[in-house]
């Protein structure tokens, strides 16, 4: 079938559902739901046989939903409606929730119903919820019903609240004054659980010193105390540790209300910037924090008290597993230099094989856009993190004694899609979306990418990844061999196989074979071209990113950062989503010509002149 995808934005479900429905063998083109016209436009110009909407915002325009088959994934059981379904699951303390696929209707979300599907809640915040749980449910379900309207006999179920499968109501807009954090009287764990409900957005609402900030990033704290509810008793990488009536919460982010007035002293600092986006709460405290204790952690952390940590380390049959946790996967300069010493400490444990686990969202993302914008001089800040996570690829890239392993739970985008490839095995739960490129961001690249992608992928295919910022799902993935295994959907059952798994390669009695061969092909391809070459080559681009002489696919990476960081909308879906309106046939024969030279050649083994020849192919390519 011919199916438009109409979403508020190219997020994480909206890509799976683009993945999903390319794999089943639909046409696939997209829209964002940016005004009525451009969605009028997509359906023009594409002619869909379906419309699915995965994530709205908006109300599609009536002549469009009345005359198309029309389909919105709502993230609310049976009969639930309105705009903070999630969010009410979670302050309700809903055991299941689900995902519903409705027909597009005059009254919101009050459709006839295709199919739904229920999952368990997890303590978890609602985006972590969103992008786990409830995206899985939503592709089961998204499934089903596109099955059903294949079969063309299939009747969907109208809205009945006398049905007991019916148990959703119709729920309002939840605002500040519900989700208010009251410290005198909400226990630790109702604290977390207003966070969660509203975090990745809105945030809650709360004051800090007479100003307001949005608080996000809740953890349970089991030792520290304090004596007044809401205070600051300590501070740890970034976060901020407040005491509750019965124990402490930490709160790893903050965002400045817009109106909120610069607290005075920083009109005086000499980049007085207005940091009204999502940051680390230190960092908007600045020096209010300064009298606040440091709460030290182990850089292998491995204790099962409740805290907030973003690295920790486990241990079990000669296998070790670093977890790294990033709060949106995003690694700033610090938290690259804090995994490096982990990761160093991990390597010198007496084990055979280490996993590098990720954090449960994201396995990476990649340098910290949001803490490079915040910076006196972004440029300088880019140019530091980009150093600092290099040298983490390139401990893992120059490990010798022991098998490494990037297991991604969570997805990764940019120079996270790319430090995976550093291990030397790369293993995935189904579900995970990869977006192996840079270009959106207007950025050549680094992570040691031009060795590590076509040394899996191939060069073509490595050319292709990066030059069309899509992303992709596991199946293709592990056919193009950008990643070995693909594991189970179910958090319990992945952690299972990939304990099972690490323990074969650790036991397996080639074991020492396989740590020879892997130090004998690192060696190798030192004498071809050194890590050092590919690394210089690929700073080089993106030092002149950073100074805005030369940006990638024409994209300014000061403007898509700053754009990115403060959430601004495009003006036009990006012609690599919207099929219908990217029949540039000059363009695509270019495209192919450069990919027929490149199958010819081994652009990316052939030394510094190669990186100048891609440029210089860019180039026409632009032409
Ligand atoms: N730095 C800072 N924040 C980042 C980030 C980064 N590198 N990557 C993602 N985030 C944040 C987003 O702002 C968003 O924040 P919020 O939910 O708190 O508002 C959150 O992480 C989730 O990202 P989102 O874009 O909504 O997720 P997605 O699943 O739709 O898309 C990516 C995933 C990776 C495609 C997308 O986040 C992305 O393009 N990130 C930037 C990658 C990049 O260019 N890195 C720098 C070059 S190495």
């Amino acid at each position: 079938m011919r199916i438009l995808l109409i979403s508020s934005a190219y997020n994480g479900l909206c890509q799976r559902a683009h993945v999903e429905l390319e794999a089943l063998g639909h046409d696939i083109s997209i829209t964002l739901a940016l005004n009525p016209d451009a969605v009028r436009k997509g359906v023009a110009l594409f002619q869909p046989d379906l419309i699915i909407c995965p994530f709205l915002k908006e109300k599609i325009p009536k002549d469009v939903w009345s005359q198309h088959h029309c389909l919105i994934i709502h993230p609310g059981i049976k009969g639930d409606r309105g705009p903070s379904s999630l969010d009410w699951a979670i302050m309700n303390d809903e055991p299941e929730w689900g995902v519903t696929v409705l027909q597009a209707a005059e009254d919101m979300d009050a459709g006839d119903i295709w199919a739904s599907e229920t999952f368990t809640v997890r303590p978890a915040s609602k985006a972590g919820i969103y992008r786990s749980e409830l995206t899985e449910a939503a592709i089961k379900a998204m499934r089903l019903a596109v099955k059903r309207i294949e079969s063309g006999s299939h009747a969907p179920e109208a809205l009945d609240y006398s049905k007991p499968d019916v148990r959703g109501e119709l729920r309002p807009l939840m605002k500040q004054e519900q989700r208010r954090i009251d410290w005198a009287q909400d226990s630790a764990s109702t604290i977390i659980k207003k966070i969660n409900a509203a975090d990745s957005a809105p945030g809650v609402l709360d004051r800090i010193d007479d100003l307001e900030y949005y608080l996000y990033g809740a953890h349970a704290e089991s030792r520290l105390q304090g004596r007044q509810p809401g205070a600051i008793i300590a501070q740890r990488h970034g976060a901020i540790c407040r005491a509750a009536i019965d124990g402490a919460v930490w709160i790893s982010h903050l965002k400045r209300k817009n109106s909120v007035k610069q607290p005075f002293y920083q009109r005086f600092l000499p980049h007085a910037k207005h940091l009204d986006f999502k940051l680390p709460a230190a960092t908007i405290l600045g020096s209010t924090l300064k009298n606040t204790p440091e709460a030290p952690i182990a850089p292998l952390f491995n204790g099962s008290e409740a805290t907030f940590k973003e690295i920790w380390y486990e241990e079990k049959n000669q296998v070790g597993y670093l977890h790294f946790d990033f709060h949106n996967g995003a690694m700033s300069t610090l938290q690259c230099r804090r995994l490096i010493a982990s990761y160093r400490l991990a390597l010198a444990r007496p084990t055979k094989v280490l996993v590098l686990m990720g954090g449960r969202d994201f396995w990476s993302n990649g340098i910290h856009l949001n803490m490079i914008e915040a910076a006196e001089n972004p440029a300088g800040e880019s140019w530091r993190n980009i150093n600092a996570i290099d040298d983490f690829v390139y401990e893992i890239l120059t490990t010798e004694n022991k098998l490494t392993v990037s297991a991604v739970w969570g997805g990764c985008g940019a120079g996270g899609a790319m430090a995976i490839l550093a291990a030397d095995r790369v293993w995935a739960r189904a579900g995970a979306i990869f977006n192996p490129h840079y270009k959106t961001m207007g950025l050549y690249g680094s992570e040691y990418w031009t060795y590590s992608l076509p040394k899996r992928v191939g060069p073509v295919k490595a050319l292709e990844l990066t030059e069309t910022p899509l992303p992709i799902g596991t199946r293709k993935a592990k056919a193009i061999g950008y990643l070995d295994e693909i594991l189970s959907d179910q958090h319990e059952d992945y952690l299972q196989q990939v304990k099972q798994m690490a323990e074969a390669l650790a036991t397996a009695p080639h074991y020492p074979r396989q740590l020879e061969e892997k130090r004998k092909l690192r060696q190798k391809d030192e004498r071809i071209k050194p890590l050092a070459a590919y690394r210089a080559a690929e700073l080089r681009k993106m030092k002149s990113n950073f100074s805005g002489k030369f940006d990638c696919g024409e994209i300014n990476y000061h403007q898509a950062r700053h754009n990115f960081v403060h959430k601004i909308r495009p003006k036009e879906t990006a012609d690599y989503l919207a099929k219908h309106m990217r029949l540039d046939a000059a363009k695509t024969q270019r495209t192919a010509a450069i990919l027929g030279l490149l199958r010819r050649s081994s652009i990316f083994q052939i030394g510094p002149e190669g990186d100048d020849k891609i440029d210089e192919l860019r180039l026409k390519d632009r032409r």
